[in-house]
């Protein structure tokens, strides 16, 4: 499929900036997704989208939801994920989101230390109920990404470290209240290349070995067999964001054959994974309107009505968006760079970038953002949150 094209007389009726949500890209991402991971459940990450046509497709498309904070949960919920399809994670769950997720009666909590361990069994204790948990184990595996979206290396806050690992799943057997189900692993994001997932594959082995080598007590003193059922291998596959048009849909075959050939699973357990930026990044696009055309002493600046807050990831990660001018394509091409109204240096989304010359008024497209775009904007300068428009 190639994409890019855009109903800009609708646009033009519009206030801006917006986000533009193609629904043909998301269900073609969708059937490619479902096609290519039989046998393993995929939980969508809340945190990248959460905008409601989006969240009720997915759940319509049979995937399950990962979320980070009860008010996820609950949109998840609302959205139509059975809440046996739903997992909590997030490296510090508050009391209340973790009796909200018990009510719910959420799949499992992935839990990221010790301390949580004992709060999330003391709740579902007095709840009078059982928490099923996976441990979402840090394995110290370097993704290769930006280091502000990298979580799987020991100096970073998640998960349990690999020291830990067998006490805490022996503490689980231990707890009354506390249900063991597997392992939870996520080590970063935006990852293009294989090769991470394949050494977190590896990692993977070795640990479900160690853990499954352990004899355990239970509550009542009886010995039991350490079992790893569940194996959840978190989120991170990237997207090409240079290139929207002509690869609208990720590599999801080369991402689940990772798993397949890499990953040593028993019929009897259950492969997990997370994924929220190549769900839905590609079927989400920023449109916002030229200002002005600003000459600087060296530069021409192209400054927009979106600004930082409406899409952040240019200004905390140096993150690229491909931008259009959809007003006036056929124009020549000219060297700007487009920044935003806000009071900050870092609010500019692009330096010396070749564009169709625009001109005050003309509508620019900001492409794949639909992933963790809207779900980030803020209110800084007391602007309004940018919204959205659904095809
Ligand atoms: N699972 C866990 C435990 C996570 O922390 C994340 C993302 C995911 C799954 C989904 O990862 P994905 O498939 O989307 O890569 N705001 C940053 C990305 C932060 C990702 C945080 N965790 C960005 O705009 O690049």
């Amino acid at each position: 499929m190639i994409t890019g094209s855009f109903p800009i007389e609708r646009f033009n009726r519009l206030d801006t900036p917006f986000y533009y949500y193609d629904m043909s890209v998301l269900h073609e991402t969708l059937r490619v997704l479902r096609a290519e991971s039989a046998n393993i459940h995929v939980h969508y990450a809340v945190k990248a989208c959460a905008t409601d046509a989006i969240l009720t497709t997915i759940a319509q498309a049979g995937i399950g939801a990962d979320c980070v904070s009860g008010g996820e949960v609950k949109a998840a919920v609302e959205a139509g994920f059975p809440a046996d399809k739903i997992v909590f994670a997030g490296v510090a769950k508050a009391d209340k989101e973790i009796r909200y997720a018990l009510e719910q009666g959420i799949f499992c909590f992935n839990v990221e230390s010790m301390e949580e361990l004992e709060v999330i069994s003391q709740i579902a204790s007095a709840m009078g109920t059982t928490a099923r948990v996976c441990l979402r184990v840090n394995p110290n595996v370097d993704a290769h990404t930006h280091d502000k979206i990298t979580t799987g290396l020991s100096e970073n806050k998640f998960g349990i470290p690999m020291a830990f690992l067998t006490d805490a799943v022996t503490r689980c057997y231990r707890l009354p209240a506390v249900s063991f189900l597997g392992l939870h692993f996520h080590i970063g994001s935006q990852i293009t290349d294989m090769t991470p997932f394949v050494h977190l594959a590896q990692r993977i082995n070795e640990l479900v070995a160690t853990v499954e080598s352990l004899t355990c007590t239970d509550e009542h003193g009886h010995t039991v067999q350490a079992c790893v059922q569940h194996i959840n291998v978190g989120g991170g596959l990237g997207i090409l964001y240079e290139h929207p048009n002509h690869f609208p849909i990720p590599d999801f075959k080369a991402y689940f054959a990772v798993w397949r050939e890499h990953l040593h699973l028993r019929p009897d357990q259950q492969l997990h994974c997370e994924l929220g930026r190549s769900i839905v990044a590609q079927c989400g696009n920023l449109i916002t309107r030229v200002l002005y055309v600003k000459k600087g002493e060296n530069k021409q600046f192209a400054i927009v009505d979106a600004g930082m807050n409406d899409l952040i990831r240019p200004a905390l990660y140096g993150a690229f968006h491909r931008v259009e001018n959809i007003s006036h394509p056929d124009n020549e091409e000219q060297l700007y760079d487009i920044v935003g109204p806000v009071c900050e240096s870092s609010d500019v989304f692009v330096e010396n970038y070749r564009i169709a010359a625009v001109q005050r008024g003309d509508l620019l497209v900001m492409r794949s953002a639909g992933a963790y775009g809207e779900t980030m904007a803020s209110r800084y300068n007391l602007r309004r949150l940018p919204g959205h428009v659904i095809s």
